[in-house]
């Protein structure tokens, strides 16, 4: 292993584990080729920034599948997040889960056979994280998942679903929390593969706090107090019974507070389907926004309530109170010590804890371990000690 690795922020015992990840068979011969990351939807990215500008040194490829394309939803955030063009786009949008991952799959393959990659890096829980990981274990390409190990426990999630094949099939399975290790290693996963590196997604808003802070003082037409709404997963928003439900609860909460809802365009359709006509001064619907204007609002906002994975994560770091409209959450450590409250399915239930942050008594909870703006480091370092990376 090479010396000059700063792998201090591992145990003894967990440097010994690394030199035996480098000794087994999918890392004792790197190939020489380019780190490969694959990436296909906005929070993706927000992973990817601090990883691609820690690895800068060194030889490496970014691949879009294309999944997510609107320039609010993709090119805003490359642009924000001081990433490049990505080198290839799939340019797969729409369609099933089955369309968009077998479509991905297809052309991923072609792609690792041409770029020969040392490994491929995926993020999070997304379609095109999964296509990777199965293309990639079928070629006998190490494949490296950042942000392993969150469960839900439910799997009618989608993104569950992506999250259990994902990790099965890595051989580096990087943790943001703690519980991700223990979720892992209940599932059997070798512990020589499962590292505690920290959230990523943190780092992305350390490095652009200054430009948050700024955009939260400029941010115009905004009421003095607000809720901050941001729904999409399909459970709340595809069906139309539970989409009234939630409107019919936003309506109950904007008599008392306004709120500001950028619509996410999966929620958009079904909104627009329901034809919900809030009054425009108590409601402001816009589109998605920015990854700097986005958080900067969390910041600004009395509350947000959410169902996304990573405002859970953004409200903890920022000490937002974050109702979360969901029975299960992948994210543990949100609740345990961040500011997060799980509310479960029924949105009259925003009301109430809402009204107890009016009054003061919002939950504010504390930042987990390795939460720091770090996590890119660390990660760097593991893949440096395993030779996996080329001078660029
Ligand atoms: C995807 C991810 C989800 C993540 C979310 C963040 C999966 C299984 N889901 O869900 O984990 O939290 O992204 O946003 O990968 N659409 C547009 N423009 C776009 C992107 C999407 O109009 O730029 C439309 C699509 O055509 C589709 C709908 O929005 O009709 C949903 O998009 P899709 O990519 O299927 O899933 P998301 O709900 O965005």
């Amino acid at each position: 292993m090479t010396e000059a690795v700063d792998l201090s922020f591992l145990s003894p015992e967990e440097r010994g584990l690394l030199e035996r990840l480098h000794a087994s068979p999918r890392f004792a011969a790197p190939n020489g080729g380019p780190l490969v990351h694959i990436v296909g939807a906005r929070p993706n990215f927000v992973k990817l920034a601090p990883l691609f500008h820690a690895l800068a040194p060194y030889r490496q490829k970014v691949i879009h599948s294309g999944q997510h394309y609107d320039r609010s939803m993709s090119g805003s955030f490359f642009e924000i997040l001081d990433l490049p063009e990505p080198d290839l786009n799939l340019s797969v949008a729409g369609g099933s889960h089955a369309e968009q991952t077998a479509k991905t799959m297809i052309g991923l393959e072609q792609a690792f056979a041409a770029e020969r990659p040392a490994a491929v890096i995926v993020y999070g829980d997304v379609n095109s994280t999964l296509a990777a990981s199965l293309v990639a274990a079928k070629m006998h390409i190490p494949a490296i998942h950042v942000e392993a190990g969150l469960r839900s426990g439910d799997r009618d999630m989608p993104e569950e679903i992506n999250r259990l094949v994902t990790d099965r099939l890595s051989d580096l399975l990087l943790t943001p929390s703690r519980d991700g290790n223990a979720n892992l290693l209940n599932e059997g996963a070798a512990p020589e593969s499962v590292m505690f590196v920290g959230n990523i997604m943190i780092d992305t808003l350390v490095r652009l706090l200054p430009k948050i802070e700024q955009a939260a003082t400029e941010l115009e037409g905004l009421p003095e107090r607000f809720v901050l709404v941001t729904l999409h997963r399909p459970s709340n928003v595809d069906d139309t019974a539970s989409l009234a439900r939630i409107t019919a609860a936003l309506d109950d909460i904007a008599a008392k507070v306004p709120i500001v809802f950028p619509v996410h365009p999966r929620t958009r359709a079904k909104l627009d389907e329901l034809g919900w006509a809030p009054p425009a001064d108590r409601v402001t619907l816009g589109e998605p926004l920015d990854y700097v204007s986005f958080v900067a609002l969390q910041k600004r906002s009395l509350a947000v309530v959410t169902d996304s994975g990573g405002v859970q994560e953004e409200t903890t770091f920022l000490g937002r109170p974050c109702l979360t409209l969901r029975t299960t959450t992948e994210r543990p450590v949100t609740v345990d010590s961040g500011s997060n409250i799980l509310l479960g399915d029924d949105p009259a239930s925003i009301l109430p804890e809402l009204e107890k942050i009016l009054s003061g008594q919002g939950k504010a909870g504390s930042v987990p371990e390795f939460w720091d703006g770090k996590t890119a480091y660390r990660i760097r370092a593991i893949l440096e000690g395993l030779d996996l990376c080329q001078p660029a």
